[in-house]
């Protein structure tokens, strides 16, 4: 649908954990007649289409403004319907879904042709997952299609992590959001490529590598995406996952980190800004002294799951804020950390390395 200042976004309200039937229905009806949903899943809230219909797909793209050159993620109820959207699984990604299936998983797969070209923004491939969350599985086997469902915000934007944010950002360009709570990693999933035996983290998500690595056979390796190029992904922008304020990124961890961001704030406040900090618990103490600072609280970087799902919602409440210039300090690299970092490092517009 078009943006128009009349027209209003529905809502409806669900229950997360056992959606009602009805609201459902509802939902996959608007699915099916090429309309866009907006609907939680486990990592973030989705915006999705038909993925078969053409022109529903392109109204993503529109409601959105998302850039035509930034392919799209298809959702599947289950392993049974991987061969209506994908021409070929091998064997590892096969293996990896029946690992992790449903879950926060994204694997890169030669394109069925049933599946509309403008998702793949050209590509011959198409990234395809099966979402956990009871909401995101209920709307995908009532509408009886796959899915074609981005992150549920403006392009460039932090992704979506309630129904309220969806409609921040795409409030009246949208013909209904399924509210059913706040997502509940707050990270968008992990995405790869395989080829042969080899994954390809082509971008760093809720399912840590970690947990991939683990899972591999032997003889099967994960290997970082620059080590490959030419399995990049398309839609990896540099600068993405932006609050509208100017963040800067302080890149050492505490308790160094710690001190360089009191510092950085110091000085802001010094040149009449008024500071908002992604706060993260080691850091209340050297930052207690600042003020006036605004403070969006992360949680501890021990508890790296709570840190992650408050990142977006906490970037979106500085940018509500009367703050004028936003701070962040990034997390040690191992688990979730390397996911929150990288979207960080996206959404920052300077970089402070370790000193
Ligand atoms: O958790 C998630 O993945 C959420 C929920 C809604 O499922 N979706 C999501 O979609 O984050 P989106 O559109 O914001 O991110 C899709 C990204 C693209 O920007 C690109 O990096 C990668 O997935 N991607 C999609 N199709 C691809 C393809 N054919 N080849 C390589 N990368 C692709
Ligand atoms: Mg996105």
């Amino acid at each position: 649908m078009t943006p128009h200042p009349d027209r209003r976004t529905r809502v409806i309200r669900v229950d997360s954990r056992a959606p009602a039937t009805a609201a459902i229905s509802d939902a996959a009806a608007v699915i099916r007649s090429g309309g866009l949903v907006a609907f939680p899943t486990e990592t973030v809230y989705g915006l999705g289409a038909n993925a078969f219909d053409e022109d529903a797909v392109q109204s993503i793209f529109s409601a959105k403004e998302r850039d035509p050159s930034d392919p799209l993620i298809v959702h599947v109820a289950s392993v049974h319907d991987l061969s209506r959207v994908a021409s070929i699984v091998p064997p590892l990604a096969m293996l990896l879904f029946e690992r992790f299936a449903p879950g926060p998983l994204t694997v890169v797969l030669p394109r069925a042709p049933g599946v509309a070209p403008s998702v793949s923004a050209g590509l011959a491939t198409v990234a395809v997952r099966i979402p956990s969350h009871p909401v995101a599985r209920g709307l995908i086997e009532s509408a009886g299609v796959p899915v074609a469902a981005p992150s549920a915000n403006r392009f460039m934007r932090t992704s979506a992590t309630s129904a309220a944010h969806v409609l921040e950002d795409l409030d009246g360009r949208i013909d209904l959001v399924i509210d059913g709570g706040p997502a509940d990693a707050g990270i968008e999933s992990t995405v790869v490529s395989i080829e042969g035996d080899s994954v390809f983290v082509l971008r760093e998500g809720a399912l840590t590598r970690e947990e991939i690595a683990a899972a591999l056979p032997p003889g099967a390796t994960i290997e970082s995406v620059t080590a490959s190029p030419a399995h990049g992904s398309p839609g990896m922008l540099g600068r993405h996952y932006a609050p509208r304020k100017p963040l800067t990124l302080v890149r050492a961890t505490s308790p160094e980190g710690s001190a360089r961001l009191a510092a950085e704030i110091a000085r802001a406040l010094a040149a009449g800004e008024i500071p908002g900090v992604l706060l993260l618990e080691e850091d209340e103490g050297s930052l207690a002294g600042l003020a006036p600072l605004l403070k969006a609280r992360l949680g501890p970087q021990a508890n790296l799951s709570v840190v992650a799902s408050r990142l977006y919602a906490a970037m979106r409440e500085l940018d509500r804020s009367h703050a004028t210039v936003l701070f962040a300090r990034a997390l040690p690299a191992g688990g979730l950390g390397a996911a929150v970092n990288d979207r960080l490092n996206r959404a920052a517009a300077r970089i402070i390395d370790r000193p």
